[in-house]
């Protein structure tokens, strides 16, 4: 958990909810904060600054599971013992991406969620998009502009035209979160200020045409796999930004979509199919735009959210699958992975 992304806040509170709800007749489980992980190799490895200004937390940095006969050490920053399992409690950038899952893979510890390449690829808003249209899978058009490419404001605003058919545009980093450094751009002289916003956040920028329509999310389980009830999230700002996604109340969160059954069973096939596209393991959530008749699908999170206010947990809830009992498939299924 915790983490240096900009999504570190989220993910402790993903942590702290995950720890207290796993049963402790199963297992013994310890939190452990990778900027403390980092921060423990950092000064030997990199002189890079790896380390956000977030507030450190105090987390017993230790794992140990009982059957292994570990002892354990809980003196911060010492590691003693091999977990049977790690759960990524981690969002964004260092843990949603492939790079812990790579760690983890090198170490043979197994781990609940996908794996390096699926989790690489949905990090990757372009990437994704470049695979699902491949599958057959309705995305959004865009224009994608790279850091240190050099346009010329005319001829941005020419290719939006040409491309997308005009204003308004939606701008995001491609590689983030959260919704940080998203602009909707109405007019044209807004657009090159969005871009370097996004840019600021990640080296390359996705320019989309902008869909207005209803916001859904399409979780999808393993074990056996199965895609649970549809959310519409209905914002209280304009777009689904970072505080109407974390703060309780900030969105209205509705299950089961309100939409026709033949649209909800297309969101649903999508969502199945956009986590086996990409290769996703254990859970994944789909977040998909609908306008009149058409579904599109904005983006795949492999490590969706596990706060109280979170989307997932919501909808498993919504098909009966208890917190703890959503918990022990997750691990089951990590450890059917091995
Ligand atoms: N092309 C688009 N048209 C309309 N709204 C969009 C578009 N792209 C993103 N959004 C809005 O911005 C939010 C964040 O975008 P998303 O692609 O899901 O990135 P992330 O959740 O990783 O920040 C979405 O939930 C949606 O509300
Ligand atoms: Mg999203």
């Amino acid at each position: 958990m915790g983490g240096t992304s900009s999504e570190r806040a989220v993910s402790l509170s993903t942590g702290r909810m995950i720890l207290s709800a796993l049963d402790p007749k199963r297992y013994e489980a310890v939190g452990i904060d990778t900027q403390q992980m980092l921060a423990m190799v950092a000064p030997v490895w990199t002189s890079a600054p790896l380390l956000t200004d977030a507030p450190r937390e105090a987390f017993p940095v230790a794992v140990a599971p009982r059957e292994s006969g570990g002892e354990w050490a809980r003196e911060e920053g010492g590691f003693s013992g091999r977990p049977d399992v790690v759960f990524i409690a981690l969002h964004g950038k260092g843990g949603e991406d492939g790079t812990i899952q790579g760690l983890l893979d090198m170490l043979q510890i197994p781990y609940t969620g996908s794996g390096v390449l699926a989790s690489a690829l949905a990090m990757d808003k372009a990437m994704t998009k470049r695979v699902l249209r491949d599958a057959g899978l309705p995305v959004i058009p865009d224009i994608s502009v790279a850091r240190g490419e050099t346009h010329t404001e005319e001829r941005l605003i020419a290719e939006v035209e040409a491309c997308l058919g005009g204003f308004p545009v939606f701008v995001k980093p491609n590689a983030e979160g959260s919704t940080v450094g998203c602009t909707l751009v109405e007019e044209p002289e807004r657009l090159l200020p969005a871009i370097k916003d996004a840019l600021l956040h990640d080296a390359s920028a996705l320019v989309e045409t902008y869909v207005q329509g209803m916001e859904i999310t399409a979780s999808v389980l393993d074990n056996p796999r199965q895609a649970l009830p549809l959310i519409e999230i209905v914002p209280k700002g304009t777009y689904y930004d970072y505080e109407s996604k974390y703060t309780e109340g900030g969105s209205e969160h509705i299950i089961p979509a309100r939409l026709p059954e033949s649209l909800t069973r297309r969101a649903q096939s999508y969502a199945l199919r956009c986590h086996e596209a990409l290769g996703c393991r254990g859970m994944s959530r789909t977040d998909m735009l609908v306008q009149g008749n058409e579904i599109f699908i904005l983006e795949v999170n492999t490590i969706p959210g596990m706060t109280p206010t979170s989307l997932l947990p919501q909808a498993a809830e919504h098909a009966h699958i208890s917190f703890p009992a959503l918990l022990d498939r997750l691990i089951d299924c990590a450890l059917e992975a091995r």
